[in-house]
């Protein structure tokens, strides 16, 4: 196959930043995306439904003329959220998603939940108005070993969640487990995962064999191999419960590059070209549809995009310019370590 035509794509977990990192990295997701889901880990978070309609101005008005974008607006869920104001926000058609940081998981995730018992009051309205809680799923317990904090969540953590609230529809974030997939595919209902771009192309030795290498550093951290190929085999499944969120996060080199470095891969520029390479070589070019078009908007009740986006296996390799200048400085390019001959036209 030397070209394929699909539904134009979503991504469904992004890292936009704001002011002049925002107006550096969006122009490369609108080039590809229609729409996608956008973090709320902003310093401060973006915590009500007015915090989110002001992002969300900020964010049209970076956006280049002529491009049409969506973004998909997500509330930072804190311990005193308002379950009112939650409801509000997502009856008004301007959030898609309210997102739940385990304090201290991540990037920006201080103000994020200590104390679920505090978040039961807005976790029972999304519930019973079938707003998607969006998980980063990692617990933050400094005994557990970093590469167990996936599966330690899910086992202590999302399960009990689960069982006390069935009716809670919950996004499994960037999923990088074998134990993440097995946990999603044995669920009947209410639970979905997404999964980035760069798991399904790097493993734990990429980051730390023959050198530190700072760029391939995000979080949850990329695990062994065999988790790599249960990611791989489920993005290429065709299975519905699976979808793109490419958790593309850019910071500056010089924040990434030093003795104690940010986590997060920017890949908004080359996800596609990167997909449907990992697709092709899984032999699974015609699931990429599903993956990175379909199962996202059916699983949050949208209508799939009406355009269509066509990629086109070209000669020769596709090239990638190492990093991008932002108005906030430098920002590495996720490097897939290989050469990708399929263009996004
Ligand atoms: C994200 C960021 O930089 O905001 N970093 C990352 O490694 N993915 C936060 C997150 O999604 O965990
Ligand atoms: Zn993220």
């Amino acid at each position: 196959m030397t070209s394929l035509t699909i539904r134009r794509p979503d991504d469904w977990h992004l890292h936009l930043r704001d002011g002049d990192m925002l107006k550096g990295v969006l122009p490369y997701t609108s080039a590809h995306f229609a729409r996608a889901v956008i973090m709320p880990n902003l310093v401060p978070p973006v915590v009500t439904t007015a915090d989110a309609q002001a992002y969300r101005e900020r964010i049209m008005a970076a956006l280049p003329a002529g491009d049409r974008f969506q973004p998909l607006m997500t509330l930072y869920l804190t311990e005193g959220t308002n379950p009112d104001d939650v409801e509000e926000g997502a009856k008004s058609g301007l959030v898609t998603a309210v997102k739940l940081y385990p304090a201290g998981a991540t990037t920006n995730s201080n103000s994020g939940v200590r104390n679920f018992e505090n978040a039961m009051p807005v976790l029972e309205r999304m519930a019973k108005i079938g707003l998607p809680l969006c998980i980063h799923g990692e617990v933050t317990t400094p005994e557990v070993d970093i590469f167990d904090r996936e599966a330690v969540f899910i086992e202590t953590v999302l399960d009990p969640l689960r069982k006390r609230l069935p009716e809670l529809r919950i996004t499994l974030e960037h999923v990088t487990t074998a134990d993440g997939i097995d946990y999603i595919n044995a669920s009947k209902a209410n639970l979905a995962g997404s999964i980035t771009t760069h798991h399904l192309i790097i493993n734990r030795n990429n980051i730390l064999v023959g050198g530190i290498r700072p760029h391939y550093y995000c979080l949850p951290i990329a695990k062994r191999e065999n988790h790599r190929q249960a990611l791989r085999k489920a993005a290429t499944s065709g299975n519905p419960k699976f979808f793109l969120g490419t958790d593309s996060a850019p910071h500056v080199d010089p924040l990434k590059e030093c003795a104690c470095g940010c986590a997060g891969c920017f890949t908004s520029i080359n996800t596609m070209s990167c997909l449907a390479h990992v697709f092709e070589e899984e032999g699974a070019l015609d699931k990429l549809e599903a993956f990175a078009s379909l199962n996202g908007p059916a699983w949050y009740r949208l209508a799939p995009n009406e355009e269509r986006t066509t990629l086109v296996k070209r000669d020769t390799p596709v090239e990638f310019p190492p990093r991008i200048e932002t108005g906030a400085g430098p920002v590495t390019v996720f490097d897939p370590l290989f050469k990708s001959h399929w263009d996004v036209t």
